[in-house]
């Protein structure tokens, strides 16, 4: 990962990027330089210049008066995308922020949009090797930002990227009891606490919806619980954060189609990421909040033993299913994640999972889906913290006439609702499994892209990482 380096005394830098609301030549640049860049600033509406000499790359982005705080910060994270790609075609290895405005975290944002941008997933790609992007740091220069702001930003990308790897693993390196143990290697580089249940522990305490999500895989299930407690921590009842572990949805025997469906469908424990690196990034930070993280996790196979579409499942919660669809497996995993919860006694419960293919078809890429049953305090706080981070939460309504659609004459419930409101009726089929306030992410859009969107790059984004880390630290 490139890193962000915080330095004041800075002599003679190569690559620069100056945020600025009234550019001033602070950096020797010679007068026709200067000239030149006053002249094209000049013009209507400019409100970026990249520049190139001898060996230079200067980039300066106008801040505009005015805008919205949360603008700005992903405007400055977009152009410092578009930045880190230009260094990395002409092969430089630094780039130094000036920042001539009164506001100076701007630069850190630029930052994370560059060491997000140059994240790169070629370990499988030997020949890759020499496209090997250049930029490694990042320089904040003469500001007055603290190293600790600095080192929150370096702990929350590197978090994301983390997520982003895990996305990108495919199935054949990464199963269950390796999304677990990778859990178990992230709890000792940052100080929490990491259990893993196996098989024989599953069934012993009954999970019956991840057991027959399971039951066509070679593959054990794993069942992963996280946690992470300061000595004194804010809260007095834990927060936990659930996230979707299917390691690969093949969709079971209501098998997938391959193109644009089964073949990305590695991304399915992006929820799983999302979780396991937030409480990484919030452990590594030592916010003071007692965290639980959840995992469920197991591939969804159509192997000889797996579950047949009409099977009624039992779940841990004493509760039965009937399942009509092998392919709305997720669900069937987090319900037992979600009545496992009940056991901490939890002040807020928060699960985020590639859920639906219906939260991305009314929203696209560009957000996730958000639902539940909490406070509009805590509601309001959810929805600033995805503006913050831009991965915004776009809210659905959960009104009890959609529980309805999810009645079976022979169980409790179906596990698929009708054609119509299919990522609400998914969680309100979860909200079936709680007692707690309880608030479901649908992360199906924006979990994993087939192009390139800025610095959320192409394949997995690392979604939710940076949320959480922000919520958490407002509380
Ligand atoms: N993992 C998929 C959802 C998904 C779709 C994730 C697209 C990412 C991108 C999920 O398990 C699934 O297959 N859902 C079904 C549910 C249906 C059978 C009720 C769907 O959305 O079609
Ligand atoms: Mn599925
Ligand atoms: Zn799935």
């Amino acid at each position: 990962m490139a890193n962000i380096i915080l330095k004041n005394k800075v002599t003679n830098s190569s690559n620069i990027l100056v945020i600025t609301e009234n550019f001033k030549n602070e950096f020797n640049l010679p007068d026709k330089v200067n000239d030149y860049i006053i002249k094209e600033l000049a013009q209507k509406d400019k409100k970026t210049l990249t520049y190139n000499y001898i060996g230079k790359y200067i980039s300066i982005f106008i801040v505009e008066k005015g805008k919205e705080i949360s603008v700005l910060n992903e405007q400055l994270r977009k152009h410092g995308s578009v930045v880190a790609d230009s260094l990395n075609l002409n092969k430089g290895k630094d780039l130094y922020i000036y920042n001539q405005t009164k506001q100076q975290s701007l630069s850190l944002f630029a930052a994370e949009g560059m060491v997000l941008s140059n994240y790169q997933f070629i370990k499988h790609k030997p020949t890759a090797e020499k496209n090997k992007n250049t930029l490694q740091s990042i320089i904040i220069a003469n500001s007055n930002i603290k190293q600790s702001h600095v080192d929150e930003f370096n702990i929350i990308c590197s978090a994301t990227i983390l997520a982003r790897d895990l996305v990108n693993e495919p199935v054949n390196y990464l199963n269950a009891t390796d999304l677990s143990n990778a859990f178990k290697t992230m709890g000792k580089l940052s100080g929490f606490k990491v259990d893993v249940l196996n098989r024989k522990k599953i069934k012993e305490l009954k999970m019956g919806g991840l057991l027959a999500v399971n039951a066509g895989s070679v593959d054990e299930p794993t069942f992963s619980v996280m946690e992470y407690k300061p000595n004194k921590p804010k809260n007095k009842k834990p927060y936990i954060l659930i996230g979707k572990g299917v390691v690969y949805d093949t969709g079971g025997l209501s098998l997938k189609p391959t193109l644009a469906s089964m073949d990305f469908m590695k991304c399915d424990m992006a929820g799983a990421a999302a979780v396991g690196c937030a409480i990484y990034a919030i452990a590594k930070a030592k916010l003071n909040i007692h965290v639980i993280a959840l995992v469920p996790a197991t591939d969804n196979r159509p192997g000889f033993n797996a579950f047949a579409p009409g099977d009624i499942i039992t779940m841990m919660d004493g509760s039965t299913v009937e399942m009509l669809n092998s392919d709305a497996e997720g669900r069937m995993i987090l319900a037992d994640a979600l009545h496992y919860a009940k056991r901490f006694n939890p002040e807020l419960v928060i699960d985020i999972a590639t859920l639906t293919g219906a939260a991305m078809s009314a929203i696209g890429t560009f957000g996730m889906v958000g639902m539940g049953n909490i406070s509009n305090n805590l509601k309001n706080k959810l929805h600033q913290s995805g503006i913050n981070v831009h991965e915004r939460i776009a809210e659905f309504p959960f009104w009890d006439e959609y529980d309805e659609l999810m009645k079976s004459d022979i169980a409790d419930q179906k596990n698929i609702g009708g054609a119509l409101g299919g990522s609400i009726t998914a969680g309100k089929f979860l909200a079936k499994f709680t007692n707690f306030p309880y608030y479901h992410l649908d992360i199906a859009g924006p979990a994993f892209l087939s192009a390139k969107d800025s610095y959320r790059g192409k394949g997995g984004t690392g979604y939710g990482v940076r949320f959480f880390f922000d919520f958490f630290k407002n509380l």
